[in-house]
């Protein structure tokens, strides 16, 4: 049997900041990964941090290559009915900007922040299960390298993910709010320049395209598809020529083009359990809700659970009081409906549902129209894209 004072399951953005975080507080933790670092590294995900997750990660001592690398923005495009209208962020929300740098990219930089500190990281964990989280001495239980292991602790924080095992063992104990969406998303990288210095959500006849970027030379491009989309369907001219489409405008524009090097679907999903927490066990991140992710809000709204965990957790430490804990779940939900609501929002904004019937379409034009052209519409939008820094 070995022990520390919090195990943490998955080492995704959650669990990896939740541990920078608690070294930082003086709070002891494991962290246990089913995957192996190079395949943690290599998965390819959303792109866009708040103001308030570089915040985080610079007060984690761990944004050096974010600074360096990311691209910050002051506005987003939003692209309909062949013409464009730019979303001032920064000019709506006093200032404040979103910093364009891939998913992965952070969880490299966690992960070596974390191997450099020496404290446990392990991968290629299996048979992960969790023990008495009703009580105050819960386990983890593993196999790591070959040795089957029993990790007692004071606290559980599971940041598995949506397909973990920590929220199937407190099932019982939650309730599942959720809408799946009838249509995904087909996303490219490839080797080519940005076609525009800011981000185009772009409304189409033919659906949703959106226009990112990972570096000055590198692009990332997301076509609205059906969810059992077959990508062999989507040879790269085929994709090319559908972005090219869905991005057109009157006054005429050409998107760069270059090579495809990673091409992949991702699910719409909204999903949330209450509480996020049972006993020992605190959920975080993608183990306890799923946004769409046409608002970019996965790894930040992780971060945001995280920040109030680790806070609880210091003054548990600290002072002995649960009072942080208790209320873990209830403070983190707050955010998690805001952003729940406003990237259902987005997502309902800007895709064309099969059969969208023609009096949705034409409300969906107005509702477009109005968040471009109304100050109070388009600070909405601004305020909860750049997110909210008080829930
Ligand atoms: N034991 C240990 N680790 C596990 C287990 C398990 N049984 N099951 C899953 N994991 C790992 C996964 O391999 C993954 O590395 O947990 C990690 C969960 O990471 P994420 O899925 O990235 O979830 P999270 O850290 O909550 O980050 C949320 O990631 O999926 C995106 O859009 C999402 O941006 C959001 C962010
Ligand atoms: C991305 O760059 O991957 C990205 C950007 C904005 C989104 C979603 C994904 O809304």
């Amino acid at each position: 049997m070995t022990e520390t004072q919090v195990a943490i399951v998955g080492a995704g953005p959650a669990g990896l900041v939740l541990a920078r975080l608690l070294k930082r507080r003086g709070v002891e933790a494991v962290v246990l990964e089913l995957r192996s670092r190079d395949y943690v590294e290599g998965r390819v995900r959303a792109g866009v941090l708040e103001q308030r997750t570089v915040d985080l990660l610079d007060e984690a001592g761990v944004a050096e290559r974010l600074h360096r690398e990311g691209m910050v923005h002051q506005g987003v495009e939003l692209r309909f009915g062949g013409r464009s209208h730019r979303i001032d962020l920064s000019g709506l929300t006093g200032g404040r900007k979103i910093t364009v740098y891939g998913q992965q990219e952070v969880v490299k930089d966690l992960i070596a922040a974390r191997l450099e500190s020496g404290l446990p990281l392990h991968f290629e964990v299996s048979d992960v299960t969790v023990a008495d989280v009703e009580s105050e001495r819960p386990a983890v239980r593993f196999t790591h390298e070959g040795s089957e292991v029993e990790l007692r602790c004071d606290v559980i924080a599971g940041c598995d993910g949506f397909h973990g095992i920590c929220r199937p063992a407190i099932a019982s104990a939650l309730r599942v709010f959720e809408r799946e969406y009838p249509f995904a998303w087909l996303g490219i990288l490839a080797n080519a320049k940005p076609s525009s210095e800011e981000l185009i959500y772009a409304n189409h006849a033919n659906g949703f395209a959106l226009h990112s970027m990972r570096s000055p030379e590198v692009i990332r491009s997301y076509l609205q598809c059906r969810p059992d989309e077959d990508l062999d369907e989507w040879p790269d001219e085929r994709v090319w020529e559908e972005l090219q489409t869905r991005f057109e405008l009157d006054e005429g524009f050409s998107l760069n083009e270059g090579e495809i090097f990673d091409k992949g679907v991702t699910p719409m999903r909204s999903f949330v359990v209450e509480p996020m927490q049972h006993g020992r066990l605190f959920l975080a991140g993608d183990a306890a809700h799923i946004v769409p992710p046409t608002g970019a809000k996965g790894l930040n709204l992780a971060v945001a659970d995280v920040e109030v965990l680790a806070s609880a957790l210091e003054s548990f430490y600290g002072s002995g009081d649960t009072a942080g804990l208790d209320a873990y779940s209830e403070q983190c939900l707050r955010r998690v409906w805001r952003v729940q609501h406003f990237s259902s929002w987005m997502t309902s904004m800007l895709h064309r549902p099969p059969g969208q019937d023609p009096f949705e379409a034409k409300l969906q034009l107005s509702q477009l129209e109005y968040v471009c052209s109304s100050h109070a519409a388009s600070t909405t939008l601004a305020e909860n894209y750049v997110g909210l820094e008080r829930v």
